[in-house]
């Protein structure tokens, strides 16, 4: 039976807050309302559930599952830390792909499938995407949270059986569109579950994230499947619009770190080892005082700012920006230069300068600031390192050769702000932090820069 004419109608209007809501998401002065209209569409679309059907069934069940659920999600939410943020949305994609894929294994048991050789193809697909989807993110959850090495796991010829697992999907599917036995469908459940953990274990630190977006665009595709085979516009739409935003994202990201995307996937397939170091801690380097550091400050003309993930992590927002306030307050022309993938998400930095009131217009995009390294005084570097490593540019081995960086090392004086000389998350060495412009000021950066604020203020 066709659902009645005006919940079609009050699904249009979901589909139409999901597309306003991502508009207003891609800047971050309408990124909070857009995270509103888009969760009003979420919730119609669920409501108008309950009165489209008549003959709704385990109504009890349905209702403890939602509750559950939205208790969870909005606890997980309240106290997951900015820096964690990247974990919270691989786990809430892995339940997005999960469930989409038990919906279409409870679709094909139940058989309501048959009649329609699409439908059966878009639920076998499903069953794929949507099981890679699920142990890929958890996979990328476990490396994200430490619970397991963040860096790439090679087994013994992966390669192979990855490429075996994937034809073996693949030749299951062909065979269930065929003939839909469920012993088939267990076995390539199964199958597409391991297959997403082989896909994701031999990518490592800075690459992770890119996944996460990668396997966010296979969920929504598995939903869109969902929604075709249940005849449901609304979830062909969610679904279709998250796998395409997913897909430019992971695009997008892996432009900004210079490199193709099968370069981020199969990288460490075909890389013997990655050059991760250990050695930086033996070196010499030049630190320095709060002090001497608030002295370099005040009597600067052109002060850049690089704020990368130590800054998340230390939560030095507000202490950044009235440093930054103090400075301009004596003349001194500041400015905050945002890496594309500094921190652990796109668009980090600037959510978190926007807790601190900084104004939009003080944030430049690299490729506004870059050329301006050259004719300033001083480059603050507050726990950022790979997003500012020359490496990048000079050593064909490095895993982050080809990334576009920040020029800091054009500048006349840098400081770097950090607890030590440990590596960034791609685990390499950086040069910069021992060339002969570079002062070190160790310490946790929000420590670090009330001491300098501290200096600043008494000179
Ligand atoms: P990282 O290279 O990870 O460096 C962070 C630095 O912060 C470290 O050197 C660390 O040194 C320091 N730090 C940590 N906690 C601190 C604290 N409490 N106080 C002071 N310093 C602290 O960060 P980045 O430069 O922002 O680069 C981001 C990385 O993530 C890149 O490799 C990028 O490719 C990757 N990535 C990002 C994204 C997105 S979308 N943002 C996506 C994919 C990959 P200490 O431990 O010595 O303090």
């Amino acid at each position: 039976m066709n659902p009645p004419i005006w919940t079609e109608l009050i699904n249009l209007v979901a589909a139409v807050a999901f597309i306003l809501a991502l508009k207003a998401l891609s800047g971050p002065k309408t990124a909070r309302l857009g995270n509103r209209v888009g969760a009003i569409g979420a919730i119609v679309a669920t409501v108008v559930v309950f009165f489209a059907i008549n003959n709704i069934q385990n109504v009890e069940i349905i209702l403890i599952a939602m509750v559950v659920g939205s208790l969870l999600g909005y606890f997980a939410a309240k106290k997951v830390q900015m820096t964690q943020m990247p974990q919270m949305v691989a786990l809430f994609n892995g339940a997005g792909g999960g469930a989409a894929m038990a919906v279409a294994v409870i679709e094909f048991l139940t058989g309501s499938i048959y009649t329609s050789p699409i439908a059966l193809v878009a639920t076998v697909l499903t069953i794929i995407i949507g099981g890679v989807a699920f142990t890929g993110s958890i996979v990328t959850f476990l490396k994200l949270q430490e619970l397991m090495t963040s860096r790439p796991v090679i087994i013994p010829l992966g390669r192979f059986i990855t490429i075996g697992v994937a034809l073996a999907n693949l030749a299951l599917a062909g065979y269930l569109i065929v003939d839909p036995t469920a012993w088939a469908m267990w076995t390539l459940s199964v199958l597409a579950l391991v297959l997403g953990i082989l896909f994701v274990l031999p990518v490592g630190g800075a690459d992770v994230p890119i996944v996460i977006s990668l396997l966010n665009a296979f969920t929504g595709l598995s939903v869109a499947g969902m929604g075709y085979v249940l005849e449901n516009v609304l979830l062909l739409v969610g679904g279709t619009l998250v796998g395409a935003s997913g897909t430019l994202l992971t695009r997008l990201m892996a432009q900004a770190m210079g490199r193709p995307l099968t370069n981020t996937l199969f990288g460490a397939f075909t890389k013997t080892a990655q050059k991760i170091s250990n050695s930086q801690e033996d070196r010499s380097v030049k630190s320095a005082q709060p002090n001497d550091i608030g002295i370099m400050l005040a009597y600067a003309s052109r002060v850049i700012i690089v704020p990368g993930y130590g800054l998340a992590v230390a939560q030095a927002q507000q202490s950044l920006r009235e440093l930054v306030d103090l400075l301009m307050s004596k003349g001194i022309e500041v400015q905050y230069a945002i890496h594309p993938v500094a921190g652990r998400m796109p668009g980090h930095m600037n959510v978190l300068l926007a807790e601190a009131d900084v104004p939009y217009d003080q944030l430049k995009e690299m490729d506004e600031i870059n050329s301006e390294f050259a004719s300033t005084d001083v480059a603050v570097v507050v726990g950022a390192n790979d997003v500012v490593n020359p490496a990048a540019r000079t050593d064909a081995d490095s895993p982050i050769y080809g990334m576009p960086i920040l020029n800091v090392d054009q500048a006349e004086q840098v400081v770097f702000m950090k607890r030590s000389m440990r590596p960034g998350f791609a685990g390499i060495d950086n040069e910069l932090l021992f060339n002969d412009k570079t002062t070190l000021l160790f310490g946790d950066a929000k420590d670090s820069l009330t001491k300098v604020i501290a200096a600043v203020k008494a000179i």
